[in-house]
C-alpha cells in the first residue's frame, strides 16, 4: 500500500507579497546569465568561470546568484529577467556555481565593469566578505540578497525573507499535524552551515519544537546533540552549530539522501512508524521523503520542506511532502531592484529590520512567508500566478 504523507490541515497563511514597482529610467541591458549556459556539460565551476570572464559594459547594477543547480535560484533568476527589462538601469547577472572563488571573481568583474551596486547571494556568508569588501572600497553599495554576508561591515542593505518564520512555520506545522500521543519521532535536518538562513530556519523550528520535545511529544532519533539541548529553549549560535554540524544536509540531495539512508538504519523499531521530519528546503524534503517512503518500518511520515519548487508542489499534491514554505520570489526580486534604483537616484532605501551580521546591525527589507500544502496550493500558487496549472498533474 502506498505510504500517505500524514497532515492536510492548514497550518497558516502569513500574507502574500507585493509586488514593488520600479522603472521610469531608459534601460540598456548587459547579456544575462542564459539557462544554456546551465545546461553546458563543462564542469560548473568552468561554466561560470566563462560567463564571469566575459567583460561586461557599462554596467550599473550587478547581480551575483549562488548555483543553478538548484531550482530555488532559476526562480530568483527568472524574476530578475522578468524585471530587469524595465528596471532602469543596466545590469548583469552571474552565477557562482557553489564556489567562493567564481563568486568573488563575479564580483570584481561587474566592479570593473562600473557596478554601483551589487545586489548578491552569498555561496558561503562568511567567505564573501573578502569579495564585498573590495568592491566597498572601490565605493560600490552591497546589498546582500537573501543570505546575509557575516562578519564585515562592507554590508549597506539585506533584503530577505522573514528566515525565523520559515522554521517557525516548519516546526509548528509539525506541532499541529503530528500524530497523537506522546514520543512521537522526530527526525531533524539542516541546511549548510556556511549559510546564516541555516542557523535563522533552526532557530525558528527550535524556538516552537523545544517546548514539544522537553514535554516528551517528541522524541528526537538522530542528534544527540540536539538531545543534551532538549532542555534549553534558546541556543547559542554554538549551541546550534553542535547540532547543525551533526544533521546537516550542506543543501546537497545527496548528502541529505545518504544522511536519512544512515539515520533510518541507525535507529531501532521505536523510532519508526509514524514520524516527524524537519527537512530545511525541498530538495532535501524530497530526498529525505523517498528514503523513509521505502521504509518498510516507517508507516507514515510528515515532513517539511521550502521554496515551493516545481517538484516539491508535485510531491504536495501526489502526497509525498507535506508542506512547503513559499517564498515569493517575485518580491524579494523586485525589493532589491527597487533598492538598488533608490541607491542609484542617490536616496536611502526604505528598510523594515536589522540583521546582525556579527559586524554591524545590516538595515533590512523583509518579506513574510506564504505555508502551501494540499489544500491551498492552488490559491497560494495558481491563483497567484506563480505557476500554471498546466505545470502539475492531479491538481
Ligand atoms: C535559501 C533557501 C534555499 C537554500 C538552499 C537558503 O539560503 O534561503 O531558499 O533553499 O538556501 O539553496
Amino acid at each position: 500500500m502506498k505510504k500517505r504523507v500524514l497532515g492536510l490541515l492548514l497550518s497558516t497563511v502569513v500574507l502574500a507579497g507585493v509586488l514593488a514597482g520600479c522603472g521610469g529610467q531608459q534601460q540598456q541591458q548587459a547579456p544575462a546569465a542564459t539557462e544554456e549556459a546551465a545546461e553546458e556539460e563543462a564542469p560548473a565551476e568552468e561554466a561560470a568561470t566563462e560567463e564571469a570572464a566575459a567583460p561586461a559594459d557599462g554596467v550599473q547594477v550587478g547581480i551575483v546568484l549562488p548555483t543553478k543547480d538548484e531550482p530555488r535560484w532559476l526562480q530568483d533568476q527568472a524574476q530578475f529577467e522578468n524585471i530587469l527589462g524595465d528596471a532602469g538601469f543596466t545590469n548583469q547577472v552571474l552565477f557562482s556555481q557553489g564556489s567562493s572563488a567564481t563568486e568573488a571573481t563575479n564580483v570584481e568583474t561587474l566592479t570593473a565593469a562600473g557596478a554601483q551596486v551589487i545586489i548578491i547571494c552569498a555561496h558561503d556568508g562568511a567567505a564573501a566578505a573578502g569579495a564585498v569588501e573590495k568592491a566597498k572600497a572601490e565605493g560600490v553599495t552591497i546589498i546582500a540578497y537573501d543570505r546575509l554576508i557575516t562578519g564585515t561591515e562592507a554590508v549597506d542593505y539585506y533584503v530577505t525573507f522573514d528566515s525565523v518564520a520559515v522554521g517557525e512555520a516548519q516546526g509548528q506545522y509539525l506541532i499541529d499535524n503530528a500524530p497523537e500521543g506522546d514520543g512521537v519521532p522526530l527526525y531533524l535536518y539542516a541546511g549548510a552551515a556556511t549559510d546564516n538562513n541555516a542557523f535563522l530556519f533552526f532557530e525558528g523550528a527550535w524556538k516552537v519544537l523545544q517546548p514539544q520535545i522537553a514535554a516528551g511529544k517528541f522524541k528526537i532519533a538522530n542528534s544527540s546533540e540536539a538531545e543534551a539541548l532538549a532542555d534549553k529553549a534558546e541556543l547559542t549560535r554554538d549551541e546550534m552549530s553542535k547540532i547543525i554540524d551533526q544533521v546537516t544536509t550542506d543543501w546537497d540531495f545527496n548528502v541529505a539522501k545518504s544522511k536519512a539512508e544512515a539515520n533510518v538504519t541507525a535507529v531501532g523499531a521505536d523510532m519508526k512508524g509514524d514520524v516527524c521530519i524537519l527537512a530545511p528546503n525541498d530538495g532535501t524534503a524530497r530526498s529525505i521523503a523517498d528514503v523513509f517512503a521505502s521504509d518498510k518500518d516507517v508507516t507514515s511520515y510528515l515532513v517539511t520542506g521550502q521554496d515551493a519548487e516545481k517538484a516539491s508542489v508535485q510531491y504536495i499534491i501526489d502526497g509525498k511532502q507535506s508542506m512547503t514554505v513559499f517564498k515569493d520570489t517575485r518580491t524579494l526580486a523586485a525589493d532589491s531592484v527597487a533598492m538598488a534604483l533608490e541607491v542609484l537616484n542617490g536616496g536611502t532605501p526604505a528598510t523594515d529590520a536589522t540583521y546582525d551580521n556579527q559586524a554591524k546591525e545590516v538595515p533590512a527589507k523583509q518579506t513574510p512567508v506564504v505555508v502551501v500544502e494540499q489544500s491551498n496550493v492552488q490559491a497560494a500558487l495558481i491563483d497567484s500566478e506563480y505557476y500554471t496549472a498546466g505545470d502539475f498533474t492531479g491538481l
